[in-house]
Protein backbone atom coordinates (compact mmCIF):
# COMPACT_ATOMS: atom_id res chain seq x y z
CA UNK A 1 0.00 0.00 0.00
CA UNK A 2 1.56 3.57 -0.69
CA UNK A 3 0.38 6.96 1.23
CA UNK A 4 0.38 8.91 -2.15
CA UNK A 5 -2.61 6.29 -3.46
CA UNK A 6 -4.44 6.75 -0.30
CA UNK A 7 -4.41 10.40 -0.60
CA UNK A 8 -5.06 10.67 -3.99
CA UNK A 9 -7.80 8.20 -3.68
CA UNK A 10 -9.35 10.61 -1.26
CA UNK A 11 -8.46 13.55 -3.35
CA UNK A 12 -10.29 12.72 -5.67
CA UNK A 13 -13.72 12.26 -3.84
CA UNK A 14 -14.02 8.29 -3.64
CA UNK A 15 -14.02 6.16 -0.94
CA UNK A 16 -11.29 4.36 1.04
CA UNK A 17 -11.54 1.08 2.42
CA UNK A 18 -10.83 -0.22 5.93
CA UNK A 19 -7.40 -1.50 5.48
CA UNK A 20 -6.29 1.55 4.22
CA UNK A 21 -7.25 3.50 7.12
CA UNK A 22 -6.13 0.92 9.31
CA UNK A 23 -2.48 1.02 7.19
CA UNK A 24 -2.21 5.20 7.53
CA UNK A 25 -3.73 5.40 11.61
CA UNK A 26 -0.89 2.38 12.33
CA UNK A 27 2.02 3.22 10.93
CA UNK A 28 1.04 7.51 11.23
CA UNK A 29 1.14 6.37 15.29
CA UNK A 30 4.53 4.55 15.03
CA UNK A 31 5.91 7.24 12.82
CA UNK A 32 6.31 5.97 9.52
CA UNK A 33 4.37 8.43 7.74
CA UNK A 34 5.02 11.96 8.15
CA UNK A 35 3.00 14.61 9.15
CA UNK A 36 3.38 16.23 5.89
CA UNK A 37 1.48 13.26 4.40
CA UNK A 38 -0.90 13.19 6.72
CA UNK A 39 -2.01 16.76 6.80
CA UNK A 40 -2.77 16.41 2.36
CA UNK A 41 -4.98 13.30 3.77
CA UNK A 42 -6.81 15.36 6.35
CA UNK A 43 -6.99 18.35 3.96
CA UNK A 44 -8.91 15.43 1.32
CA UNK A 45 -11.62 14.47 4.66
CA UNK A 46 -12.28 18.04 4.81
CA UNK A 47 -12.96 18.79 1.71
CA UNK A 48 -13.95 15.51 0.48
CA UNK A 49 -15.92 13.94 3.23
CA UNK A 50 -16.13 10.42 4.76
CA UNK A 51 -19.40 8.76 4.27
CA UNK A 52 -20.56 7.06 7.47
CA UNK A 53 -18.94 3.36 6.76
CA UNK A 54 -15.76 5.18 6.50
CA UNK A 55 -16.09 7.18 9.71
CA UNK A 56 -16.88 4.17 11.53
CA UNK A 57 -13.92 2.32 10.39
CA UNK A 58 -11.78 5.46 11.24
CA UNK A 59 -12.59 5.66 14.57
CA UNK A 60 -11.83 1.89 15.31
CA UNK A 61 -9.23 2.19 13.90
CA UNK A 62 -8.24 5.22 15.91
CA UNK A 63 -9.57 3.36 19.10
CA UNK A 64 -7.71 0.40 18.79
CA UNK A 65 -4.43 2.34 18.68
CA UNK A 66 -4.20 2.34 22.38
CA UNK A 67 -5.31 0.61 25.45
CA UNK A 68 -8.84 0.12 25.96
CA UNK A 69 -10.75 -0.18 29.35
CA UNK A 70 -13.62 -2.15 30.36
CA UNK A 71 -15.69 -0.72 33.00
CA UNK A 72 -18.71 -3.88 33.38
CA UNK A 73 -17.37 -5.44 36.14
CA UNK A 74 -17.84 -2.14 38.47
CA UNK A 75 -21.14 -3.50 40.17
CA UNK A 76 -23.23 0.00 39.05
CA UNK A 77 -23.89 1.25 36.07
CA UNK A 78 -21.60 3.86 33.95
CA UNK A 79 -22.18 6.99 32.14
CA UNK A 80 -20.32 9.79 30.62
CA UNK A 81 -21.34 13.23 29.43
CA UNK A 82 -19.05 14.42 26.47
CA UNK A 83 -19.67 17.73 24.99
CA UNK A 84 -17.92 19.45 21.78
CA UNK A 85 -16.92 22.59 23.43
CA UNK A 86 -17.72 25.92 23.98
CA UNK A 87 -17.67 29.40 25.88
CA UNK A 88 -18.63 28.99 29.78
CA UNK A 89 -18.97 25.38 29.25
CA UNK A 90 -18.45 24.43 32.79
CA UNK A 91 -21.36 21.71 32.75
CA UNK A 92 -19.10 18.69 33.25
CA UNK A 93 -17.78 20.13 36.67
CA UNK A 94 -21.68 19.97 38.34
CA UNK A 95 -22.87 16.91 36.63
CA UNK A 96 -20.15 14.67 37.94
CA UNK A 97 -21.20 15.28 42.08
CA UNK A 98 -25.23 15.24 40.99
CA UNK A 99 -25.28 11.83 38.56
CA UNK A 100 -22.85 9.91 41.07
CA UNK A 101 -25.43 10.94 43.94
CA UNK A 102 -27.69 8.79 42.21
CA UNK A 103 -25.63 5.36 42.51
CA UNK A 104 -24.38 5.76 38.79
CA UNK A 105 -20.07 5.66 38.46
CA UNK A 106 -19.26 8.27 35.61
CA UNK A 107 -15.69 8.04 34.20
CA UNK A 108 -15.15 11.57 33.10
CA UNK A 109 -12.11 11.61 31.03
CA UNK A 110 -11.52 15.75 29.47
CA UNK A 111 -9.34 17.41 27.97
CA UNK A 112 -8.12 20.88 28.37
CA UNK A 113 -9.19 24.24 26.66
CA UNK A 114 -7.56 25.39 23.23
CA UNK A 115 -8.58 28.88 21.57
CA UNK A 116 -11.61 30.39 22.18
CA UNK A 117 -13.14 27.22 24.03
CA UNK A 118 -12.26 26.03 27.72
CA UNK A 119 -11.54 22.54 29.26
CA UNK A 120 -12.17 20.93 32.19
CA UNK A 121 -8.85 20.14 33.58
CA UNK A 122 -8.14 23.71 33.27
CA UNK A 123 -11.10 24.53 35.04
CA UNK A 124 -10.03 21.95 37.92
CA UNK A 125 -7.19 23.09 38.03
CA UNK A 126 -8.47 26.17 39.33
CA UNK A 127 -9.09 24.49 42.39
CA UNK A 128 -5.18 24.31 44.59
CA UNK A 129 -3.29 20.95 44.41
CA UNK A 130 -6.22 19.33 42.83
CA UNK A 131 -4.74 16.68 40.48
CA UNK A 132 -5.83 15.72 37.19
CA UNK A 133 -3.26 12.88 36.44
CA UNK A 134 -3.78 9.52 37.24
CA UNK A 135 -3.17 6.33 35.93
CA UNK A 136 -5.09 2.92 35.11
CA UNK A 137 -5.23 1.92 38.72
CA UNK A 138 -5.91 4.83 40.05
CA UNK A 139 -8.63 5.61 37.81
CA UNK A 140 -10.29 2.75 39.24
CA UNK A 141 -9.53 3.26 42.38
CA UNK A 142 -11.71 6.58 42.71
CA UNK A 143 -14.23 4.15 40.69
CA UNK A 144 -14.55 1.93 43.30
CA UNK A 145 -13.97 4.05 46.13
CA UNK A 146 -16.10 7.16 45.01
CA UNK A 147 -17.74 6.80 41.90
CA UNK A 148 -16.50 9.45 40.47
CA UNK A 149 -12.99 10.63 38.73
CA UNK A 150 -12.56 14.01 37.10
CA UNK A 151 -9.14 13.18 35.31
CA UNK A 152 -7.01 14.04 32.49
CA UNK A 153 -6.89 11.62 28.95
CA UNK A 154 -3.77 9.11 30.00
CA UNK A 155 -1.28 8.76 27.07
CA UNK A 156 -2.41 5.66 26.42
CA UNK A 157 -5.90 6.02 25.42
CA UNK A 158 -6.40 6.42 22.49
CA UNK A 159 -2.52 8.05 21.21
CA UNK A 160 -3.47 8.03 17.51
CA UNK A 161 -5.66 11.29 18.17
CA UNK A 162 -3.98 12.79 20.20
CA UNK A 163 -1.16 12.84 17.34
CA UNK A 164 -3.92 13.78 14.79
CA UNK A 165 -5.85 16.67 17.03
CA UNK A 166 -2.56 18.81 17.28
CA UNK A 167 -1.86 18.20 13.16
CA UNK A 168 -5.65 19.37 12.76
CA UNK A 169 -5.29 22.05 15.41
CA UNK A 170 -2.34 23.61 12.76
CA UNK A 171 -4.05 22.59 9.42
CA UNK A 172 -7.29 24.04 9.51
CA UNK A 173 -9.04 20.19 9.55
CA UNK A 174 -10.98 20.54 12.85
CA UNK A 175 -14.31 21.05 12.22
CA UNK A 176 -14.75 17.91 9.73
CA UNK A 177 -17.97 16.11 11.50
CA UNK A 178 -16.28 12.75 10.60
CA UNK A 179 -13.25 13.36 12.00
CA UNK A 180 -14.75 14.96 15.35
CA UNK A 181 -16.72 12.05 15.40
CA UNK A 182 -13.44 9.65 15.32
CA UNK A 183 -11.41 12.04 17.83
CA UNK A 184 -14.79 11.85 20.53
CA UNK A 185 -15.46 8.43 20.03
CA UNK A 186 -12.16 6.85 20.13
CA UNK A 187 -11.29 8.34 23.04
CA UNK A 188 -15.32 7.47 24.24
CA UNK A 189 -14.92 4.03 23.21
CA UNK A 190 -11.47 3.16 24.89
CA UNK A 191 -12.64 4.93 28.24
CA UNK A 192 -15.40 2.28 28.22
CA UNK A 193 -18.27 3.83 29.78
CA UNK A 194 -21.03 1.52 29.06
CA UNK A 195 -23.64 4.54 28.24
CA UNK A 196 -23.00 8.43 26.55
CA UNK A 197 -24.56 11.23 26.18
CA UNK A 198 -23.89 13.80 23.59
CA UNK A 199 -23.98 17.96 24.20
CA UNK A 200 -23.29 18.82 20.56
CA UNK A 201 -23.13 22.53 20.08
CA UNK A 202 -23.71 25.17 17.68
CA UNK A 203 -23.55 28.88 16.51
CA UNK A 204 -20.45 31.13 16.78
CA UNK A 205 -18.42 29.78 20.21
CA UNK A 206 -18.71 26.00 18.28
CA UNK A 207 -17.23 23.85 15.95
CA UNK A 208 -20.39 23.57 14.10
CA UNK A 209 -22.14 26.96 13.04
CA UNK A 210 -24.58 25.55 11.44
CA UNK A 211 -27.61 23.93 13.86
CA UNK A 212 -28.13 21.25 10.62
CA UNK A 213 -24.54 20.35 10.88
CA UNK A 214 -24.62 19.94 14.53
CA UNK A 215 -27.62 17.27 14.19
CA UNK A 216 -25.69 15.40 11.59
CA UNK A 217 -22.45 15.34 13.77
CA UNK A 218 -25.17 13.93 17.07
CA UNK A 219 -26.56 11.24 14.61
CA UNK A 220 -22.80 10.04 13.91
CA UNK A 221 -21.98 10.07 17.53
CA UNK A 222 -25.40 7.92 18.26
CA UNK A 223 -24.90 5.73 15.40
CA UNK A 224 -21.13 4.68 16.55
CA UNK A 225 -21.64 4.46 19.51
CA UNK A 226 -24.38 1.82 19.03
CA UNK A 227 -21.94 -0.27 16.84
CA UNK A 228 -19.64 0.08 19.37
CA UNK A 229 -22.53 -1.85 21.85
CA UNK A 230 -23.00 1.65 24.08
CA UNK A 231 -26.34 3.73 24.69
CA UNK A 232 -26.26 6.62 23.63
CA UNK A 233 -28.13 9.89 23.59
CA UNK A 234 -27.66 13.50 22.74
CA UNK A 235 -28.84 17.29 23.61
CA UNK A 236 -28.44 20.20 20.98
CA UNK A 237 -27.47 23.44 22.26
CA UNK A 238 -27.10 26.74 21.48
CA UNK A 239 -23.55 27.69 21.53
CA UNK A 240 -24.19 31.57 19.72
CA UNK A 241 -23.44 33.13 23.61
CA UNK A 242 -21.56 32.07 26.49
CA UNK A 243 -22.83 29.70 28.67
CA UNK A 244 -24.15 31.31 31.91
CA UNK A 245 -22.31 34.36 33.72
CA UNK A 246 -18.85 32.96 34.32
CA UNK A 247 -16.13 32.16 31.58
CA UNK A 248 -12.17 31.40 32.95
CA UNK A 249 -11.17 29.06 35.36
CA UNK A 250 -11.31 30.34 39.04
CA UNK A 251 -15.09 31.82 37.82
CA UNK A 252 -16.11 28.73 36.52
CA UNK A 253 -15.20 26.77 39.73
CA UNK A 254 -17.45 29.26 41.43
CA UNK A 255 -20.06 29.17 39.10
CA UNK A 256 -20.20 25.12 39.22
CA UNK A 257 -20.49 25.64 43.16
CA UNK A 258 -23.18 27.66 42.84
CA UNK A 259 -24.86 25.06 40.53
CA UNK A 260 -24.81 22.48 42.90
CA UNK A 261 -26.30 24.81 45.71
CA UNK A 262 -29.39 25.60 43.56
CA UNK A 263 -28.08 29.07 42.92
CA UNK A 264 -26.79 28.88 39.11
CA UNK A 265 -28.01 31.04 36.66
CA UNK A 266 -31.19 29.90 34.64
CA UNK A 267 -29.46 28.42 31.68
CA UNK A 268 -26.28 25.84 33.06
CA UNK A 269 -29.07 24.71 35.44
CA UNK A 270 -31.09 23.70 32.79
CA UNK A 271 -28.81 22.41 30.62
CA UNK A 272 -27.35 20.98 33.64
CA UNK A 273 -30.67 18.95 34.24
CA UNK A 274 -31.41 18.19 30.88
CA UNK A 275 -27.68 16.01 30.54
CA UNK A 276 -28.13 14.85 34.14
CA UNK A 277 -31.63 13.27 33.61
CA UNK A 278 -30.79 11.80 30.29
CA UNK A 279 -27.56 10.23 31.95
CA UNK A 280 -30.26 8.69 34.72
CA UNK A 281 -32.21 7.51 31.94
CA UNK A 282 -29.90 6.06 29.84
CA UNK A 283 -28.30 4.19 33.33
CA UNK A 284 -31.56 2.76 34.15
CA UNK A 285 -31.71 4.75 36.92
CA UNK A 286 -35.18 6.16 36.08
CA UNK A 287 -37.67 5.82 33.05
CA UNK A 288 -38.57 9.29 31.71
CA UNK A 289 -36.74 12.34 31.66
CA UNK A 290 -39.39 14.25 33.28
CA UNK A 291 -39.38 12.29 37.04
CA UNK A 292 -35.07 11.95 36.26
CA UNK A 293 -35.16 15.98 36.57
CA UNK A 294 -37.38 16.35 39.46
CA UNK A 295 -35.44 13.73 41.32
CA UNK A 296 -32.42 15.60 40.53
CA UNK A 297 -34.09 19.31 41.48
CA UNK A 298 -35.30 17.73 44.74
CA UNK A 299 -31.06 17.29 46.28
CA UNK A 300 -30.42 20.58 45.76
CA UNK A 301 -31.51 21.74 49.27
CA UNK A 302 -30.13 18.54 50.85
CA UNK A 303 -26.37 20.26 50.68
CA UNK A 304 -25.43 16.15 49.09
CA UNK A 305 -24.39 17.25 45.74
CA UNK A 306 -22.18 19.45 47.99
CA UNK A 307 -20.62 16.95 49.97
CA UNK A 308 -20.20 14.49 46.88
CA UNK A 309 -17.94 16.94 45.19
CA UNK A 310 -16.35 17.75 48.34
CA UNK A 311 -15.43 13.83 48.22
CA UNK A 312 -14.21 14.43 45.01
CA UNK A 313 -11.68 17.02 45.27
CA UNK A 314 -10.37 15.25 48.34
CA UNK A 315 -9.83 12.32 46.62
CA UNK A 316 -8.08 14.36 44.01
CA UNK A 317 -5.92 16.09 46.49
CA UNK A 318 -7.11 19.12 45.98
CA UNK A 319 -8.74 21.98 48.51
CA UNK A 320 -12.07 20.96 49.45
CA UNK A 321 -12.28 24.08 51.86
CA UNK A 322 -13.18 26.05 48.00
CA UNK A 323 -17.00 24.85 48.38
CA UNK A 324 -17.04 27.41 51.40
CA UNK A 325 -14.33 29.91 50.27
CA UNK A 326 -13.93 31.11 47.08
CA UNK A 327 -10.92 33.06 47.81
CA UNK A 328 -8.77 29.61 48.25
CA UNK A 329 -8.65 30.04 44.86
CA UNK A 330 -6.79 33.41 44.54
CA UNK A 331 -8.63 36.19 42.24
CA UNK A 332 -7.13 38.23 39.92
CA UNK A 333 -5.37 41.29 41.14
CA UNK A 334 -7.59 43.92 39.45
CA UNK A 335 -11.37 44.53 38.02
CA UNK A 336 -12.52 46.31 35.32
CA UNK A 337 -16.70 47.48 34.97
CA UNK A 338 -17.76 47.46 31.27
CA UNK A 339 -19.99 49.73 31.35
CA UNK A 340 -23.25 50.64 28.65
CA UNK A 341 -22.70 53.89 26.52
CA UNK A 342 -26.75 53.93 26.82
CA UNK A 343 -30.13 52.80 27.35
CA UNK A 344 -31.12 49.76 25.23
CA UNK A 345 -31.28 45.85 25.13
CA UNK A 346 -28.50 43.93 24.71
CA UNK A 347 -28.95 42.42 21.75
CA UNK A 348 -25.91 40.28 21.03
CA UNK A 349 -23.24 38.70 23.29
CA UNK A 350 -21.23 36.70 20.83
CA UNK A 351 -19.99 33.82 22.24
CA UNK A 352 -16.84 33.20 20.33
CA UNK A 353 -15.64 36.46 20.52
CA UNK A 354 -16.67 36.72 24.15
CA UNK A 355 -14.24 33.42 24.60
CA UNK A 356 -11.24 35.08 23.04
CA UNK A 357 -11.52 37.77 25.10
CA UNK A 358 -11.48 35.94 28.02
CA UNK A 359 -8.50 34.02 26.45
CA UNK A 360 -6.44 37.25 26.04
CA UNK A 361 -6.70 38.25 29.78
CA UNK A 362 -5.16 34.63 30.38
CA UNK A 363 -7.70 32.38 31.06
CA UNK A 364 -6.85 29.90 27.77
CA UNK A 365 -4.48 29.11 25.74
CA UNK A 366 -3.66 30.01 21.97
CA UNK A 367 -0.56 27.58 21.59
CA UNK A 368 -0.38 24.28 23.63
CA UNK A 369 2.60 25.27 25.74
CA UNK A 370 0.74 28.80 27.05
CA UNK A 371 0.49 28.93 30.23
CA UNK A 372 -2.97 29.38 32.11
CA UNK A 373 -3.76 32.62 34.53
CA UNK A 374 -6.62 30.49 36.42
CA UNK A 375 -7.81 33.69 38.21
CA UNK A 376 -8.19 35.96 34.73
CA UNK A 377 -12.18 35.87 32.75
CA UNK A 378 -15.42 37.35 31.98
CA UNK A 379 -18.35 37.84 34.81
CA UNK A 380 -20.95 38.68 32.67
CA UNK A 381 -23.51 40.65 34.64
CA UNK A 382 -26.59 41.37 32.21
CA UNK A 383 -26.93 38.60 29.40
CA UNK A 384 -28.22 38.72 25.98
CA UNK A 385 -31.88 39.94 25.98
CA UNK A 386 -31.65 42.11 29.29
CA UNK A 387 -32.32 45.86 29.49
CA UNK A 388 -29.53 47.85 30.39
CA UNK A 389 -29.17 51.81 31.16
CA UNK A 390 -26.81 54.10 30.54
CA UNK A 391 -23.34 53.59 32.89
CA UNK A 392 -24.65 50.22 34.12
CA UNK A 393 -22.26 47.67 34.34
CA UNK A 394 -22.57 44.46 32.02
CA UNK A 395 -19.40 42.90 32.67
CA UNK A 396 -16.46 42.51 34.89
CA UNK A 397 -12.86 41.48 33.54
CA UNK A 398 -10.95 39.83 36.14
CA UNK A 399 -7.72 40.47 35.12
CA UNK A 400 -3.75 40.49 36.30
CA UNK A 401 -1.96 42.90 33.58
CA UNK A 402 -3.13 46.38 31.42
CA UNK A 403 -1.70 45.48 28.12
CA UNK A 404 -4.19 42.11 28.50
CA UNK A 405 -7.00 43.99 29.64
CA UNK A 406 -6.75 46.58 26.70
CA UNK A 407 -6.86 43.66 24.46
CA UNK A 408 -9.97 41.87 25.82
CA UNK A 409 -11.08 45.02 25.58
CA UNK A 410 -11.02 44.58 21.68
CA UNK A 411 -12.78 41.86 21.50
CA UNK A 412 -15.62 42.69 23.94
CA UNK A 413 -16.41 45.72 22.20
CA UNK A 414 -16.91 43.85 18.74
CA UNK A 415 -19.08 41.31 20.46
CA UNK A 416 -21.37 43.02 22.04
CA UNK A 417 -24.19 44.96 20.74
CA UNK A 418 -27.15 47.24 22.58
CA UNK A 419 -29.92 48.57 20.76
N1 LIG B 1 -13.53 17.38 20.80
C1 LIG B 1 -12.70 16.34 20.53
O1 LIG B 1 -12.34 15.55 21.41
N2 LIG B 1 -12.30 16.19 19.25
C2 LIG B 1 -12.66 17.01 18.26
O2 LIG B 1 -12.26 16.80 17.14
C3 LIG B 1 -13.50 18.10 18.57
C4 LIG B 1 -13.94 18.25 19.86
Amino acid sequence: MRVYDIIYKKRNGNEISKEEIEFIINNYVNGKIPDYQVSALLMAIFFRGMDFKETLNLTLAMTNSGETYKLDDLDLPTVDKHSTGGVGDKISIPLVPIVTSFDVIVPMMSGRGLGHTGGTLDKLEAIPNFKVNFGKEDFFDLLRKNKAAMIGQSEKIAPADRKLYALRDVTATVDSISLITASIMSKKIAEGAENLVFDVKYGSGAFMKEKENAEKLAGYLVKVSNIAGRNADFVLSDMNTPLGQMIGNRLEIIESIEILKGQGPKDTTDLTEELGAKMLVLAGIYEDMGTAKKEIQKRYETGLYLDRFRKIIELQEGNPKVIDDYNIMIPSEYRYEFKSDKDGIIIKEDAYLFGMAALVTGAGRERKEDEIDHSCGIELLKKEGENVSRNETILIIHYNNEAKLRNSLKYIKKGISIE
